[in-house]
C-alpha cells in the first residue's frame, strides 16, 4: 500500500454500534483457513445486450470455513456506461440477502458505448480483471485474493501490483478504529497515474475490510458476514479525476439533497438545557454577544420521561415551548428537535398503542413485540420494513408538529441503540427498568439462532457479541428479514421515513434532518454528523477526515460537535474549534450533559474567534450555498481534500489538515495548543489572505500567522466569489448588498459561478445561474439565466491581483441580468 490517506485503518469496520460500548473488541478470527478454499469454476457464460451472464460452481470439496459453501452461483456483468461496471455474483437461489431496491433504488442506466473500462475473467479458477483501457492499469484483479461464498461469511477482494492510495474507509468519532454508526463500503483508489476509479459493494451485513502491502503489491479483501457480491467500478472518465468519480458514485447511490439556506447559519445544541428558560436564555445571551445564531437545537431533556412526542410538563410545558417557538420565528430563528425511534413500551402511551396495533415493530422470532432499553426505559423499535409504519410514524408526526411546527428533525440513536444485550426487555412488564441490566448472557451453541447471534466469522465489532448495546441480531423483521441482515439500514430507512413524513406535512419545503447512522443514498435524505466526539486536540483534527470522507459518501451536509461533546472543554480548544468549526458545512456547537458550558459567549477570547470566523462564513453563503446547489446536481463535494483539486500535485495527496471549500476557498487551520502559527501547503498558483490579501506563491509549504482567534483563510487566484454583506440571521443577510471579490491569476483571469433562489422550496419555481468572468483585462462580465429576482443588488466589487487591491462600490447591478463592470 502507499500512503494511506486519511488514516486508512487495517480493518474497516462495519456495523453501526451504540453510544456507550466499554467491551474491549476481540480481534477477527484470522481467515487463513478460508485460503484452503478450492473456489468457483465457471462452468458458461454467455454474452447479453450489455454485458455477460455466467454460471459458476464450486471448484472442489465445500470447505466450510465460516458457515456453509454455496455451490451454484450466478455471475451478471453489466456494462452500465462507459464509465460504470457492475459485476454481480450471488447464489442461483437468492436466498442470501440483498439490499432491497426499495431500500436504495437499483440505477438502470443506458449501456455502454465505448466503455472506459475492460472486463476480463479466468474460468478454471474464477477470478476476474478490471482494466482501465486507456492505459492498461489494473483497478482490480480478484484471482489473487480466494473468493469463498457462504451463507454466513463472504470473502472476496483484489490484489494488484501497483500502489494503491485508498480513501474514504473511516467515520470520525468515538471510538476510532471500531465500528461506529454508519455504514458506507466505498473507496476511492488513487493510482501514481494520477487517475482514481471508485469501488462501490451493496452489501448491508457487517463486515471487515482489510488493506495490505507490500513493495510492489496491494491488497484489500472484504469479508461479509453474508449477502452478495454486488460491485460497482466507476472509473470517472478518461482522466479518472476524483470529483468525476464521487459525481458518478451518486449517479449510481442518488443526489445530495439542496439544503435549506438557513441550514447554513450557526447552530447551538446542549444535552442539558433542562428547561425552556435555559434554551431561551442561550438564544438571549447569543443575541447579546452578538454572535449569530441560526438554529437553536433541544437535546432529549424536553421529553417527558424521554418519550418521544412527549414535552416534559414542568420543564418545557407546551404553552412555554409555543411561545418561545413564535418568538424565535418572529426573530428569524429556527428550532430542531431531537427524536429517536425506540418506543416507550407501555399502554397508556399513544404512539406505542398505536404501534402495536398497526403491528409496525420489531419482534421476536415467536412474534411477539422484540423489547429492548433506551432512555425512556423499556422500548420496542419501529420496523421501517413493516407495510404501515409510514404511515404510523407519519402521523405521530403529524400530531406533534401541529402543536409545536419546529424547522428540523435529529433523528439519533438509530444504529439502533439500545442499553443492553439481546431482548432485554422481552418478557418484563412495560415501565421503567430496574437499574442496570446484568452482564451479557452467554448462549451456547445448543440455543435456537445461535448463528444470528454468534456468526463463525467475527468481524472487528466494538463488542464481542454483534447483538451488544444494540437490538439482538436474531430479532424479525417484517417479511423475516433479520437483524442481522438489515442492521446497518436502520438508520438510513429511518431518514427515509421521516423524509417522506415531512414532505406529507409540508409538502413544498425542503424537509431538514441530521440523522447519527446513515448508508450509502441517505445522502438525498438527510444531513449527518459525526456523533460523540471527545473535546481534546486530536478529535478537533479528526474532523477534517471525517467530514472530507462524506463528501466522498455523497452526504455533503456534514458537521462534528464544535468544542467536543464528551468531557469539558477548555478555552484555547474551544477557540481553535469555533475557527475552525465556523466552516463546517454543518456548523453546530453541541457537548453533553455532565460537561462545562461551551457556548461561545462563555469566554471573551471565544467570542471574538468566533464572531470573526463567522463574518466570514456568513459573508460567503452565496458561496457556500452555490456549492450545495452543484452537490445537488452533480454530487461534487462541498469541502474538498486538496486532492480533489490539484490531483496531479503529488503533494497534495496525503493532505487532511487543510481542506477546501469548493474551487476557490483554502482553510490552513490550527490544529495542536499553544500555536501561533502554522504551517500549511499551497498549491501551484497566487493565494490571497482573506483578511489582508497578501498574496502566497505556490507550490509550496509556507508557514501563515495563525495568533489565536484567527483562521487562516486563501482564496485561489483565478476565482470570482459571490458574497453578501453578513447580519445576525441568514434571512437578514440574504436582504443586504451582493458583492464580488475578483481573484486574478497570474494572467489576469478570474472565474466563478453562483445559483440563487428563494432558499427553502423543494422545488423552486424560480432560481437563477450567474457566470462571472474577466474579460478584456478591466472588465467583469455578468451573465444570469433564470427568473428569480432577490432582494438585493450587485454593490460593490473587491478586485485584487499581483500589485492590485482595488474596491469599487459604485455599482448598482441587478442580478438578474446580464452585465459588464469596468473597473
Ligand atoms: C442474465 O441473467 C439475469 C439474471 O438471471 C437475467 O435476468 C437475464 O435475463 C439474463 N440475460 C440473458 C441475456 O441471459
Ligand atoms: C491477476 O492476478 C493473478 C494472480 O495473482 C495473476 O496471475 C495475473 O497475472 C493478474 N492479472 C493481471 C491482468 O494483472
Ligand atoms: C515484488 O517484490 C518481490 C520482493 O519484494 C519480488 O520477489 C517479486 O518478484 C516482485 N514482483 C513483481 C511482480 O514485481
Ligand atoms: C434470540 O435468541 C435467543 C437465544 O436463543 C433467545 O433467547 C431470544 O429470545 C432470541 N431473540 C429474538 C429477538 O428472537
Ligand atoms: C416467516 O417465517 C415463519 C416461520 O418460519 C413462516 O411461518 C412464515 O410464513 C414466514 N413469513 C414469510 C413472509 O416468509
Ligand atoms: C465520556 O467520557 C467518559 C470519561 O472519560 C467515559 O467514561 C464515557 O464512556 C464517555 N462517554 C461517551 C458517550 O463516549
Ligand atoms: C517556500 O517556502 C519557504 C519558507 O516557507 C521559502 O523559504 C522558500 O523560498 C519558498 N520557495 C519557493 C519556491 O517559493
Amino acid at each position: 500500500m502507499g500512503r494511506l490517506v486519511f488514516e486508512l485503518l487495517l480493518a474497516l469496520l462495519i456495523t453501526g454500534l451504540s453510544r456507550f460500548s466499554t467491551i474491549k473488541y476481540k480481534y477477527p478470527t484470522p481467515a487463513h483457513d478460508a485460503n484452503q478454499c478450492s473456489g468457483y469454476r465457471l462452468t458458461s457464460i454467455s454474452p447479453t445486450d450489455h454485458g455477460l451472464n455466467g454460471s459458476l460452481v464450486l471448484a472442489g470439496n465445500s470447505c466450510n470455513v465460516y458457515g456453509n459453501d454455496i455451490s451454484n452461483l450466478a455471475l451478471e456483468v453489466t456494462y452500465e456506461t462507459d464509465d460504470i461496471l457492475h459485476v454481480k455474483i450471488y447464489d442461483v437461489e437468492e436466498r442470501q440477502f440483498q439490499v432491497p431496491d426499495y431500500v436504495l433504488p437499483r440505477k438502470r442506466f443506458q449501456g455502454a458505448k465505448n466503455p472506459a473500462y475492460e472486463f476480463s475473467y479466468t474460468d478454471n479458477t474464477f477470478g476476474f480483471v478490471v482494466k482501465r483501457k486507456n492505459n492498461g492499469e489494473v483497478l482490480f484483479n480478484s484471482t489473487g485474493v480466494q473468493m469463498v461464498f457462504e451463507d454466513q461469511f463472504v470473502k472476496f477482494g483484489s490484489q494488484v501490483h501497483d500502489i494503491m492510495n485508498v480513501y474514504g474507509t473511516r467515520d470520525i468519532g468515538s471510538p476510532l478504529r471500531e465500528n461506529i454508526y454508519g455504514v458506507h463500503p466505498f473507496y476511492l483508489d488513487l493510482r501514481r497515474s494520477g487517475r482514481s476509479h471508485g469501488v462501490f459493494l451493496r452489501n448491508s451485513h457487517g463486515m471487515d475490510v482489510f488493506l495490505s502491502s507490500t513493495s510492489n503489491t496491494s491488497e484489500i479483501e472484504y469479508r461479509a458476514l453474508g449477502g452478495v457480491i454486488d460491485l460497482y467500478f466507476i472509473l470517472g472518465g478518461e482522466d479518472g479525476s476524483p470529483k468525476t468519480v464521487i459525481e458518478q458514485y451518486t449517479d449510481i447511490i442518488g443526489k445530495p439533497h439542496m439544503p435549506n439556506y438557513w441550514a447554513l447559519g450557526w447552530h447551538q445544541c446542549r444535552w442539558g438545557y433542562k428547561t425552556i428558560e435555559m434554551v431561551k436564555e442561550v438564544v438571549e445571551n447569543y443575541k447579546k454577544a452578538e454572535i449569530p445564531l441560526e438554529v437553536m437545537w433541544t437535546d432529549i431533556d424536553y421529553m417527558d420521561q424521554y418519550r418521544d412526542f412527549t414535552f416534559h410538563p414542568i420543564n418545557f410545558p407546551l404553552s412555554k415551548v409555543q411561545s418561545f417557538l413564535a418568538e424565535l420565528h418572529s426573530q428569524n430563528q429556527k428550532h430542531v428537535l431531537i427524536v429517536d425511534p425506540a418506543i416507550y413500551n407501555g399502554d397508556d402511551y399513544a404512539p406505542y398503542k398505536e404501534g402495536a396495533d398497526l403491528d409496525v415493530f420489531i419482534k421476536n422470532r415467536d412474534g411477539s413485540i422484540y423489547y429492548g432499553r433506551v432512555w425512556p426505559g423499556y422500548t420496542a423499535f419501529p420496523d421501517w420494513f413493516a407495510p404501515n409504519t409510514q404511515s404510523w410514524w407519519t402521523r405521530q408526526f403529524q400530531r406533534f408538529l401541529k402543536d409545536v411546527p419546529v424547522d428540523g428533525i435529529w433523528i439519533d440513536m438509530n444504529e439502533p441503540a439500545s442499553f443492553c444485550f439481546g431482548s432485554c426487555g422481552t418478557g418484563h412488564p412495560p415501565g421503567e427498568p430496574p437499574g442496570d441490566s446484568p452482564g451479557d448472557p452467554v448462549f451456547g451453541p445448543g440455543v435456537p439462532d445461535y448463528n444470528l447471534l454468534n456468526p463463525p466469522y467475527s468481524i472487528r465489532n466494538g463488542s464481542p457479541y454483534l447483538s451488544s448495546k444494540t437490538v439482538a441480531t436474531n430479532a424479525t423483521h417484517w417479511n423475516n428479514y433479520t437483524e442481522y441482515q438489515t442492521h446497518n439500514l436502520y438508520g438510513h430507512m429511518e431518514g427515509i421515513a421521516t423524509y417522506k413524513t415531512l414532505i406529507t406535512i409540508n409538502p413544498k419545503t425542503r424537509p431538514f434532518i441530521l440523522s447519527r447512522s446513515t448508508f450509502p443514498g441517505s445522502g438525498a435524505y438527510v444531513g449527518h454528523w459525526s456523533g460523540d466526539n471527545w473535546a481534546s486536540w486530536p478529535y478537533l483534527y479528526y474532523s477534517i477526515p471525517g467530514i472530507l470522507n462524506f463528501q466522498m459518501y455523497g452526504i455533503p451536509y456534514v458537521g462534528a460537535d464544535v468544542c467536543g461533546f464528551n468531557e469539558s472543554t477548555d478555552e484555547e480548544l474551544c477557540n481553535r474549534w469555533h475557527s475552525l468549526g465556523a466552516f463546517y458545512p454543518f456548523a453546530r456547537n453541541h457537548n453533553a450533559h455532565n460537561t462545562i458550558a461551551q457556548e461561545p459567549y462563555v469566554w471573551k477570547s471565544v467570542t471574538e474567534a468566533t464572531k470573526k470566523a463567522l463574518h466570514v462564513r456568513y459573508t460567503l453563503l452565496p458561496y457556500y450555498y452555490t456549492l450545495f446547489a452543484v452537490a445537488h446536481e452533480k454530487g461534487t463535494p462541498v469541502w474538498r481534500a486538496l486532492m480533489f483539486e490539484f490531483t496531479d500535485d503529488y503533494e497534495t495527496w496525503n493532505i487532511d489538515k487543510q481542506f477546501m471549500i469548493g474551487p476557490a476557498v483554502l482553510v490552513t487551520p490550527v490544529l495542536e495548543a499553544g500555536h501561533v502559527d502554522v504551517e500549511g501547503y499551497f498549491p501551484k498558483g497566487i493565494w490571497y489572505d482573506w483578511y489582508t490579501h497578501d498574496p502566497i506563491y505556490g507550490a509550496n509549504w509556507t508557514k501563515v500567522d495563525a495568533p489565536l482567534g484567527h483562521i487562516p483563510v486563501h482564496i485561489r487566484g483565478g476565482s470570482i466569489i459571490l458574497t453578501q454583506r453578513p447580519a445576525y440571521t441568514t434571512t437578514e443577510s440574504r436582504e443586504q448588498p451582493f458583492e464580488l471579490i475578483v481573484a486574478l491569476d497570474e494572467t489576469g483571469h478570474a472565474s466563478g459561478e453562483a445559483y440563487l433562489d428563494d432558499g427553502v422550496s423543494l422545488e423552486p419555481v424560480e432560481s437563477l445561474r450567474i457566470s462571472f468572468r474577466i474579460c478584456d483585462k478591466w472588465q467583469v462580465v455578468m451573465t444570469s439565466v433564470g427568473s428569480y429576482k432577490p432582494n438585493a443588488k450587485l454593490e460593490k466589487l473587491i478586485i485584487i491581483g499581483v500589485g492590485l487591491d482595488l474596491v469599487i462600490d459604485d455599482v448598482h447591478v441587478d442580478m438578474d441580468k446580464n452585465a459588464i463592470i469596468t473597473f
